[in-house]
């Protein structure tokens, strides 16, 4: 018996120490490990919106309303204009948040009720904070209009936190030759900064609550680690190519057209050009820190409460919000 319950005894602490070896190889990869989870993949949908443009909007949807503090991104076509067939968003309001336009190929024009107009080129951005409230237009450019031709951009809407919902409009409009761009040692990775800081290179607009947007662009086979500060929420919507977000050899190859969510649980964001893609990859990669108030929602305007939301709806019938 004495000697049954000795091999026993032995056996329990040689799993014991197995068991406090491999918890101490965990804990050890978790501190050198700090490359943030894949949590989310979710396929955007294809909708339209405005006077019949076609969009793929990756949220809100089904499986996800929000992601705080962002409330909507979607991806303007690509598509291609017929000549003389505009297709727009012609007149409506936005209060409460900002709408961040950046197109890649095509050009806007943009009209709001205060006389603010403005040409929006292929890789531009327009950061515009709503606040208290606009009415405005966002139009193909007459000539592109005209001619026809392909229209590829993104909105994003950012919310903003009780303090600024009522500010003054705001717009930023920054044209391609002044977003810094940032790349590595062999040119291989590129990056276009159009909030926060990426390989060197910090962003000239100035957002209300702390926002990172960034345009990636990959050659096949090459990889990138992007800091994240903790407190952010981040995600990457891949517009070309394929990639891969985790580095383990299960990971799964991601597609255009898709948003891929991260978990915060580490410091940085891993991102990978799969090595037998002909295209490059391209991606935003998005994040900010949460503002973490009650939403209240409908179509433009985007407050706290339903009272605020009411008031919305009435400034706007009777011409207040302008
Ligand atoms: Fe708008």
């Amino acid at each position: 018996m004495s000697k049954i319950n000795n091999t026993k005894i032995i056996n329990d602490i040689e799993q014991q120490q197995k068991a406090a070896m491999s918890l101490d190889s965990n804990s050890s990869n978790k501190k050198i490990n700090s490359i943030r989870s894949v949590s989310k993949i979710i396929k955007s949908e294809m909708t339209q919106d405005g006077e019949g443009v076609t969009l793929n909007r990756s949220f809100p949807n089904n499986f996800i309303s929000e992601f705080d503090p962002f409330l909507l991104l979607d991806e303007i076509g690509p598509t291609d204009l017929i000549p003389g067939k505009q297709k727009g968003f012609p007149d409506h309001p936005h209060r409460g948040f900002e709408t961040v336009t950046y197109l890649l190929e095509g050009k806007f024009e943009h009209k709001d009720s205060q006389g603010h107009a403005g040409i929006i080129n292929s890789g531009d951005v327009q950061w515009m904070t709503a606040g208290s409230g606009v009415i405005h237009s966002e139009m193909p450019e007459k000539e592109f209009s005209k001619n026809g031709g392909r229209l590829h951009g993104f909105q994003l809407w950012v919310n903003l936190p009780k303090s600024n919902k009522m500010m003054k409009p705001r717009y930023q409009e920054i044209p391609q030759s002044k977003i810094p761009t940032g790349t590595t040692e062999n040119g291989n990775v590129i990056v276009k900064v159009i909030a926060g800081t990426s390989l060197g290179s910090k962003a000239v607009i100035d957002t209300i609550t702390p926002i990172m947007y960034m345009h990636f662009k990959l050659e096949s086979g090459y990889s990138i680690v992007q800091p994240i500060p903790k407190e952010y929420n981040v995600f990457v919507y891949v517009i070309k190519g394929k990639g891969i977000f985790e580095r383990s050899n299960n990971s799964q190859i991601i597609e255009r057209g898709n948003l891929v969510i991260f978990d915060k649980d580490g410091k940085e964001v891993y991102i990978k050009a799969v090595e037998d893609s002909k295209v490059p990859l391209e991606l935003l990669l998005i994040g900010g820190i949460p503002i973490k108030e009650p939403i209240a929602r409908y179509g433009p305007f985007v407050m706290n409460t339903q009272q605020e939301l009411y008031q919305a709806v009435e400034d706007y019938r009777n011409g207040k919000l302008r």
